[in-house]
């Protein structure tokens, strides 16, 4: 029989103690992994996600971190904290991201550009400060979206700054692949349902728009965090270890 065991293996999840980066944590650490997160405001919500992740896999210490991944200094200040406790990274997850909404021509230059300082010059800081840190073999991930594929009405900036990711993930790929066998993929969520930790989620039970959000899916339902963050833990394991340079929708075979 196949499982996938990370045990033994340890990274680094940025916006890793909040919504669907929260359950990649949770499902890493479920693994055997040992998980550290970054974030950047709720220090309550990320000691609860650290209590969880501890739960999760008691097997060895995980960390939490506040990192703002903007600023440069404090990323590789606390990616050093990260490296040197764990004595290298077998997994990236590049997930934190910022999203600003409105018509291209009515957004303010703050409005256009903050997309693209956390999703690509932020997810630039954590890359370069973690490369001297990866294992040979580790796995990068980075978390796009469709509206980084498929233009979307009033998602202009964000698209654009996905798209740049898609774009950086690609380029390194290259690059790392004949260093130290590193990988590097883009899975990318459609719409995502996160309301899957609530104790109480009943998965047939949905709203008339999260109704007419899961009729535009082959599959006829809403993607939820767990979806996604499966995804991931198949990227960061073994399995998928000729996989590389890859883009990988988890939308439900979006219509
Ligand atoms: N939800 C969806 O339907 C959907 C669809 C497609 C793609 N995605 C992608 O999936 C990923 C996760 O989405 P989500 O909905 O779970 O996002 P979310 O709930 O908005 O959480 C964003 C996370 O990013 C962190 N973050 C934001 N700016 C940061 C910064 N400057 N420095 C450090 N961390 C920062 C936040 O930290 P704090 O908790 O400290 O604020 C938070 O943990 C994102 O890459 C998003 O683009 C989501």
């Amino acid at each position: 029989m196949i499982s996938i065991n990370l045990s033994g293996k340890c990274g680094l999840v940025t916006g890793g103690t909040r919504g669907i980066g929260r359950r990649i944590s949770l499902t890493l650490a479920s693994a055997g992994a040992r998980v550290a997160a970054f974030y950047r405001g709720d220090n309550n919500q990320a000691e609860a996600t650290l209590r969880e992740i501890g739960s999760a896999n008691t097997h060895g210490q995980h960390l939490v971190y506040q990192a703002d991944i903007t600023n440069r200094d404090v990323v590789n200040d606390t990616v050093v904290r990260v490296g040197e406790r764990f004595g290298g990274l077998d997994f990236l997850v590049l997930n934190a991201a910022s999203g600003a909404g409105g018509s291209m021509v009515d957004m303010d230059a703050d409005g256009w550009m903050k997309p693209f300082d956390v999703n690509v010059h932020g997810a630039f800081n954590v890359v370069k400060a973690a490369a001297p840190y990866l294992n040979d073999g580790a796995s990068i991930v980075f978390i796009s979206s469709g509206a980084g594929h498929d233009p979307m009405s009033g998602l202009s900036s964000y698209g654009a700054s996905k798209a740049a990711v898609n774009h950086m993930a690609a380029v390194l790929a290259q690059e790392l692949g004949p260093q130290k066998h590193i990988r590097v993929n883009v899975v990318s969520p459609g719409h995502t349902y996160k309301g899957d930790d609530d104790p109480n989620f009943n998965p047939e039970v949905w709203s008339q728009s999260q109704r007419e959000i899961a009729s535009t899916t082959a599959l006829r339902r809403l993607g939820t965090s767990v979806d996604v963050a499966n995804t991931v833990l198949f990227f960061c394991s073994d399995l998928s270890s000729f996989v590389t340079g890859q883009f990988l929708r988890v939308n439900g075979g979006r219509l």
